[in-house]
């Protein structure tokens, strides 16, 4: 039974950006800004405070860099140390080094350079600079699930472009980006381009803006003198689901014999080529097209470690970054929901603080010690695990989550052993090896462990739930036990449970 299947990846919507809704977060993505969080710290590397002199002058604000650290690491050996230097923790009663640490995660926050997506952008940008090199029209089409990147990319193609025509002499294209979301009328987006194509007094009012462009790009007369033009048309699905034909219609644009058309389509629909443009195909005109794939768990990671790589403090718990990647790679490789995610773990551990500090407060006026749990509570000031499991389980329920809150402690407490015994790549277990595990967490947690008939039950209940598989053995304690649920979901199922925070930490 897995409760979480990549096919319904595109569908999963944002539950923790309720007051900002998905077509909000695309548009505010055309306003990115450049964060000054966002660029991560150039830590001085080894070689260059090798050349350096010792007596060279310390940098201008070592604290804001290096979080309070002495400035005085100009040696080169120190040098070397400074970047060993493990960060310290945050403090997250600190209001600038929450907002801080919140802007970093915040999705209008663009890194200077997009990890995991190289290999796309270069196609983009190479398929760009081939059309206007050889001032050729043509389409690309670019597909991906939500929150892979495919307008962060194309916000850094323009700059690229940009950056390659002022180095290398060529005309830049005129450059039209249209969110398609925004338009009233599908058939507008062609009002958009003829705008800024041709003046409006020059137009023939017979003709629509449609009629116009294929008029204009069937005359050499009319184009040649044209500069190119880069559409980029974002959000396409919509059109898919308004009118087809527009879509169609816009495509053709390229075909025309003297189109000056750039056009690159950005949509959700992976197979948008094959059933929507058959008559592309057939004028052998078929878009180029650019798949970005769901980011993977090492690439989330990643790149949440990128944008927290700038900040002079440590937020996270490594584990806690591990499980937020793991899951949402699981569910949808969503990058959107990832950065989401690790806010609101970080807001959880906001409200934690407050809490504890009225307690502390009220107990400090009724004069009685602190519990020694709050004590120990209030000394870990980073974002968790089960912070993030509380953040996790509240944009991804999953039936099988919600499966494993819902049963009883002591079949919880296997869960729990199974999930420590298979840790680390290992198949499966025994039954063996799973009684004393489960014994082991009754002992340290000062449970009584229920007896071994009830156990052997139990095991039964959670295989016909599908949560575990039982294998066959004449010798009951040699029983193979795998798994059937993702690991994460029994994590992050538990980790919500203060009584498993402690079992599932990895030794
Ligand atoms: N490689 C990356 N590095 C850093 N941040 C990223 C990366 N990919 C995505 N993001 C973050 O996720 C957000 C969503 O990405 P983006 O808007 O490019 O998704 P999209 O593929 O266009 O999704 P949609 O199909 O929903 O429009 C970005 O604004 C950015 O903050
Ligand atoms: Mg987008």
């Amino acid at each position: 039974m897995t409760a979480i299947t990549r096919a319904n990846q595109c569908k999963v919507e944002s539950v923790m950006e309720t007051n900002s809704p998905k077509r909000k977060l695309r548009s505010s993505s055309v306003q990115r800004q450049q964060s000054p969080v966002s660029t991560p710290v150039n830590w001085k590397s080894p070689r260059r405070c090798l050349n350096s002199s010792p007596k060279s002058p310390p940098e201008s604000d070592g604290k804001a860099v290096n979080g309070g650290f002495s400035n005085s690491l100009t040696s080169p050996i120190r040098c070397l140390l400074k970047d060993l230097i493990v960060k310290p923790d945050w403090n997250p009663k600190d209001t600038e080094h929450v907002k801080t640490a919140k802007e970093a995660l915040h999705i209008s926050t663009a890194p200077t350079t997009i990890m995991c997506r190289e290999d796309e952008q270069n196609k983009i940008f190479n398929f760009c600079k081939a059309s206007v090199e050889q001032e050729k029209a043509g389409s690309l089409y670019v597909c991906g699930c939500p929150g892979t990147g495919k307008s962060l990319s194309m916000e850094k193609v323009k700059d690229q472009l940009a950056a390659w025509a002022a180095q290398s002499g060529l005309q830049l294209p005129d450059i039209l980006s249209i969110n398609c979301t925004s338009l009233a009328n599908t058939s507008d987006i062609f009002t958009k381009i003829m705008g800024e194509t041709q003046p409006k007094k020059k137009r023939n009012g017979s003709l629509t803006p449609l009629q116009h462009l294929r008029r204009l790009y069937s005359q050499k007369a009319e184009s040649s003198c044209m500069k190119m033009k880069l559409i980029i048309a974002d959000e396409l699905d919509y059109l898919i689901t308004k009118d087809k034909a527009v879509l169609h219609d816009l495509f053709m644009l390229t075909t025309f014999p003297f189109s000056r058309c750039i056009l690159i389509g950005i949509a959700n629909a992976i197979d948008l080529a094959d059933r929507f443009l058959p008559r592309l195909q057939a004028l052998n005109c078929k878009p180029q097209v650019v798949t970005y794939r769901a980011y993977s768990k090492e690439q989330i990671l990643k790149i949440l470690q990128q944008r927290l790589t700038g900040l002079p403090f440590v937020v996270f718990h490594s584990q806690a970054l591990e499980l937020c990647a793991r899951k949402v790679a699981a569910v949808s490789g969503d990058m959107r929901k990832a950065l989401c995610v690790c806010r609101n773990a970080i807001e959880l551990l906001e409200a934690e603080i407050k809490a504890s500090s009225k307690e502390q407060n009220h107990d400090d006026a009724c004069d009685t010690p602190a519990p020694p749990e709050l004590v120990k509570r209030s000394e870990s000031q980073i974002v968790r695990l089960d912070h993030m499991a509380v953040a996790l389980s509240k944009t991804f329920k999953s039936p099988a989550v919600e499966t494993i809150q819902s049963l009883p402690q002591h079949q919880q407490i296997i869960l729990c052993s199974v999930v420590k015994l298979v840790r680390g790549g290992k198949k499966d277990t025994t039954i063996g090896e799973l009684n004393k595990s489960y014994m082991d967490i009754c002992k340290s947690t000062l449970i009584p462990p229920v007896g071994s008939l009830e156990l052997s039950n139990m095991f039964t209940v959670l295989n016909d739930q599908g949560l575990l598989k039982l294998g066959q053995s004449r010798d009951n304690k040699m029983r193979r036990v795998l798994l059937k649920v993702d690991e994460a979901d029994v994590t992050f199922a538990l980790q919500g449970i203060r009584f498993f925070r402690n079992c599932l930490a990895v030794n």
